[in-house]
């Protein structure tokens, strides 16, 4: 067990430099870092872009303490006030509830800057560091992680090397009061489909009724994807997820879940289940499919009578273990094009996966697991829920492959923060609280490597 002493002294210090803390977070959201600064390139719709750095950091190197490394990515979602923010995004404010508002603040600045916080706060309060880190911070994480898994595999034996496990804040609280330990995430795969007929955009009076529409054939083909109630349409997708069995079906049940607070996350109680445990199965452990939605479309205000040219199709799968992207992707790319040819269209049409990431599933029991938990008892109080999640984060899995190395999600945030939302939030004791977690957790890896 970590010296309680020593946490105390270190949970002191954080609360004492909380509002420096909020200040700094103000500056990182202030960084509108959906724009790209430059490592290297990226050819996206046939343009080279330049890749925004991944920051690697070493902070100690001591061979009689465990070497943890950890992740977090400073890109975050686009967001204009337009959107419906209440105030500027990149301008962290506090309401009276004190929650921290702005871009990024939960997704994922604040537990970057969490991180650097520990780090500081343990100098402050003169305690030693009880491990060794490494980061990586990249810049890519909400376009695919993008050169990532190759600067992974090719730093797994050089500047990873000596990492014992690995450690991602970047996901959140499964409601709004209870912590929780994460070890599974869905995968994703991601598609464009481009039409094209028309030379150049149209007067639709003047030749509506004698061209073939991109924008109809690609509703067409959007109506065959995916049922109102959810079900992936196209043939073979669903062949090889793991059946569900009593064993697992047991897990949920326990699973501190409330419908109200997650009707409350979504805004409305438009949900297809009624109940948690289906819902949970559905977003954890089910694929799902997501139209997102259409470039080159009108979405103007107004009533242009334009009949489009060329328009850009964009949906993705959530994927969950055992689902190849290999073969989704072909599964997904034979359907359409059959489904194309039936429309008798003189069209063009072009579809593929931009960008994919496998399912992730770790091992709770590993002593990564144990430490966090531990913390989380010492900071909170409470024994942590254990969950998965539904979005993804490519690299996950990634490290767990190329370093072969225990991967936790200890998240800062909760489950109503937004995050890609509009007024997107972290409450100050996430934050706060989240860095003595962080802090606290590392001390757990430290004693359990001296019991
Ligand atoms: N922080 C999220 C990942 C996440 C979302 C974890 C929900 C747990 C629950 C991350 O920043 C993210 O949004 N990732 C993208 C990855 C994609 C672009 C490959 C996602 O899941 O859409
Ligand atoms: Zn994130």
């Amino acid at each position: 067990m970590a010296d309680p002493a020593v946490l105390k002294t270190y949970f002191d210090t954080v609360d004492n430099l909380q509002d420096y803390y909020v200040e700094r977070l103000k500056e990182a959201v202030a960084i509108k870092s959906y724009e790209l600064a430059d490592l290297g390139t990226h050819v996206m719709d046939g343009k080279t872009l330049k890749l925004p750095p991944a920051i690697l950091g070493t902070y100690g190197n001591d061979q009689n303490k465990k070497t943890i490394l950890v992740y977090g990515h400073y890109d975050v979602q686009p967001a204009l006030i337009e959107d419906g923010w209440s105030s500027d995004p990149f301008e962290l404010h506090e309401t009276s509830k004190h929650q921290l508002i702005g871009r990024g603040a939960s997704d994922d600045k604040g537990p970057v800057i969490g991180w650097l916080n520990a780090i500081e706060a343990h100098q402050k309060a003169g305690i030693e560091f009880p491990v060794n880190l490494k980061f990586c911070f990249e810049g890519m994480e909400e376009c695919g992680s993008e050169g990532m898994d190759e600067l992974v595999v090719r730093e797994a034996k050089r500047y990873f090397t000596g990492v014992d496990a690995v450690c991602i804040s970047d996901n959140y609280w499964l409601g709004v009061t209870k912590p929780c330990l994460t070890y599974g995430l869905r995968g994703i795969s991601y598609f464009k489909i481009t039409i094209s007929g028309p030379g150049r955009d149209l007067h639709s009076g003047v030749f509506g009724g004698t061209v073939h529409e991109p924008m109809t054939d690609l509703f067409l083909l959007f109506s065959k994807l995916v049922s109102p109630s959810g079900d992936i349409l196209i043939p073979g997708i669903n062949d090889n997820v793991e059946p569900l069995t009593e064993e697992e079906n047991k897990i949920y049940e326990s699973i501190e879940f409330s419908m109200n607070e997650y009707h409350d996350a979504i805004g409305s109680k438009t949900t297809i289940y009624e109940d948690k445990i289906k819902t949970l199965q559905h977003r954890w452990r089910f694929p799902s499919l997501t139209i997102h939605g259409i470039e080159g479309a009108f979405s103007a205000p107004g009533t242009k009578t334009v009949l489009p040219a060329k328009i850009t199709g964009k949906f993705s799968i959530r994927l969950v273990p055992n689902m190849e992207p290999d073969r989704i992707n072909a599964l997904v790319e034979k359907f359409l094009t059959e489904e194309f040819a039936k429309l008798g269209s003189k069209n063009t049409l072009n579809v593929g996966c931009v960008h994919g990431a496998k399912a992730w599933v770790s091992s709770p029991n590993h002593w990564n697991y144990v430490a966090a938990a531990k913390a989380i008892e010492k900071v909170f109080k409470v024994h942590p829920d254990y969950t998965r999640e539904g979005g993804s984060i490519p690299i996950t899995l990634t490290f767990q492959d190329a370093l072969n190395k225990n991967v936790l999600l200890l998240p800062m945030g909760r489950g109503d923060d937004g995050a890609h939302s509009i007024n997107e939030k972290l409450d100050r004791s996430n934050y706060i609280e989240g860095i003595k977690l962080f802090g606290a957790y590392l001390h757990e890896i430290a004693a359990i490597k001296a019991e």
